[in-house]
């Protein structure tokens, strides 16, 4: 495409691009930076609809109306596009040429800062105000109140189930928490020390293989069964894997358990005839599953939309997310603040470290947010949560060391100027650790209930006619062609 090597038509014009809102004009140079204001309109990159734009002459006075105004400087030319829903839509930039035969205006955005992808009806998080609710309900009341079945029903089927819905879907979930004996098999083929994580992202992918109808993607009942299949049996991949790693046998579902009651079991049942969860812990695990279970489109359910997006069966497509998950910014902070805290290891090294993350050498794990420039909401109601656990078990010593690190983090310029706080994982591998888990089934413990949101997300993105296979454009800043050169002409 070489976009960037062509010649501006009008040598004299500058490469900018003027743009008009309501009221304020905004001066946007052309090249490789993004050209717009921060969260004043995003640009859309659905599928194209076909743009109805009208040029307009420059200095036009305009009457107050959903459109954007937009001067190229290089042409004189002006453009106006529609906004709708506070975005303008990225195809209409695709009719500002400078000659009728160029590819026409993108916009940049590397990393997704400021695109919104998809029109979504889940999950709501206002980031200024640490704001989140699912389908319209606030975090706090379904931490309060719901159980993480519940939620994981309204955040799939888009309502809080009724009491004979929340039954059935209770019955099909706990139905499908058994895998087949051969999965049991590829666990066991892993290394005594593997990452539970690797194991769960290869058993996931691997279930794609023993139920090859869930390709029938367009098929209701076949993306249900698949629901119940993946939020089934995603704890009894996880314990399992947990079991490997210490050499212990399998521990079988318990279909007379809640759902994070019958995952402590799995997790922790030695010889008794019969598990039974504290219920305190019980209920912990549970609330720290609602606050995780949808978080909009994030790194990985971006993972999830963009592999589902090639009509992929969604067992490989919720590998792909837990793949993302892994990674030490995304679900895998929990597991990298623990660590830092180790590493730390006292209250008079506190102000050191935070020297050091000052000084750029090191970041402060399970700090900032990409969307919340304020506490993240669910880390307040971790911190609640930890207070209940740590009464049972005892107070985590490293949590003196955690809230020496917030006290000082929030009232440093450092983290005030750049709005980061705490987010959800600060805390939460605090609990995990006093609940008994080890720092590598952190990431594990976020991937079981995000699972839920990570399907609703995949289903919204098929059933969307504006979606079609995610596939960015990209600006080329390589070579131009050149000629081969052969193996004695390379020095
Ligand atoms: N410690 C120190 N400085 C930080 C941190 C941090 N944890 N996070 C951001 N910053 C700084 C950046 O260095 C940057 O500074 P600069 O403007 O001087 O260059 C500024 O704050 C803005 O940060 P960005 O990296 O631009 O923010 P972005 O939105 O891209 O990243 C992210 C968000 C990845 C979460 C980042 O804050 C981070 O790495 N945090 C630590 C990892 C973490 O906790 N991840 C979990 C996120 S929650 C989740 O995924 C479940």
């Amino acid at each position: 495409m070489q976009r960037n090597r062509r010649k501006p038509a009008g040598l004299s014009r500058s490469r900018t691009l003027r743009i008009c809102g309501d009221t304020t004009p905004v001066k946007c140079q052309l090249g490789v930076n993004s050209c717009m204001p921060q969260f004043g309109i995003a640009v859309a990159v659905m599928n194209p609809i076909k743009p109805e734009t009208q040029v307009a002459d420059e200095g036009t006075t305009r009457m107050s109306r959903d459109t954007l105004s937009i001067t190229d400087n290089r042409t004189g030319k002006s453009y106006e596009v529609p906004i709708k829903n506070d975005t303008i839509h990225a195809t209409d930039l695709r009719q500002i040429k400078v000659q009728a035969d160029d590819f026409g205006m993108m916009s940049y955005d590397p990393a997704f800062n400021n695109t919104a992808l998809c029109q979504s009806k889940i999950t709501y998080i206002d980031g200024d105000k640490g704001i989140l609710r699912y389908r319209g309900y606030s975090i706090e009341e379904l931490a309060e109140k719901s159980t993480y079945l519940e939620t994981a029903y309204l955040i799939l089927r888009g309502e809080l189930p009724t009491r004979s819905q929340l039954e059935e879907w209770t019955y099909n979930v706990t139905h499908h928490t058994f895998i087949h004996e051969s999965v049991k098999k590829f666990l066991d083929g892993f290394h005594y020390d593997a990452h539970p994580m690797g194991m769960m992202i290869s058993a996931i992918a691997a279930l794609s293989t023993f139920y090859p109808e869930a390709k029938d993607i367009f098929n209701k009942e076949s993306r249900m069964k698949q629901t119940y299949r993946l939020v089934g049996k995603m704890p009894t991949l996880a314990a399992f894997s947990y079991r490997h790693s210490l050499g212990m046998p399998f521990a079988y579902p318990d279909n007379e358990l809640s759902y994070t009651g019958n995952f402590l079991n799995m997790l922790f049942k030695t010889s008794e005839l019969k598990y039974r969860p504290n219920p305190t812990l019980e209920r912990a695990l549970d609330i720290l599953f609602i606050l995780h279970a949808d978080h909009e489109q994030n790194c990985s359910a971006n993972a999830m939309r963009c592999v589902g997006s090639s009509h992929v069966d969604p067992f490989s497509a919720t590998a792909a997310a837990t793949a993302a998950l892994y990674g030490p910014l995304h679900g895998g902070a929990n597991e990298e603040v623990l660590r830092m805290l180790l590493e730390i290891g006292s209250l008079a090294n506190v102000p050191a470290f935070i020297q050091r993350v000052k000084a750029g050498e090191t970041k402060l794990m399970g700090f900032g947010h990409r969307v919340y420039k304020n506490y993240d909401p669910r880390a307040r109601i971790i911190k609640h949560v930890a207070d209940g656990v740590f009464e049972i078990m005892g107070r985590n010593p490293l949590l003196n060391i955690a809230l020496e690190c917030e006290r000082i983090a929030l009232e440093d310029d450092y983290f005030v100027s750049r709005k980061l706080y705490p987010n959800v994982d600060f805390y939460t591998g605090l609990i995990y650790q006093s609940m008994g888990f080890p720092v590598t089934m952190f990431p594990v413990l976020f991937a079981i209930p995000r699972t839920s949101g990570w399907i609703a997300q995949w289903e919204e993105m098929l059933l969307d006619p504006e979606q079609k296979i995610a596939r960015p454009r990209q600006v080329y800043m390589g070579y131009d062609l050149r000629p081969y050169k052969s193996l004695e002409q390379r020095s």
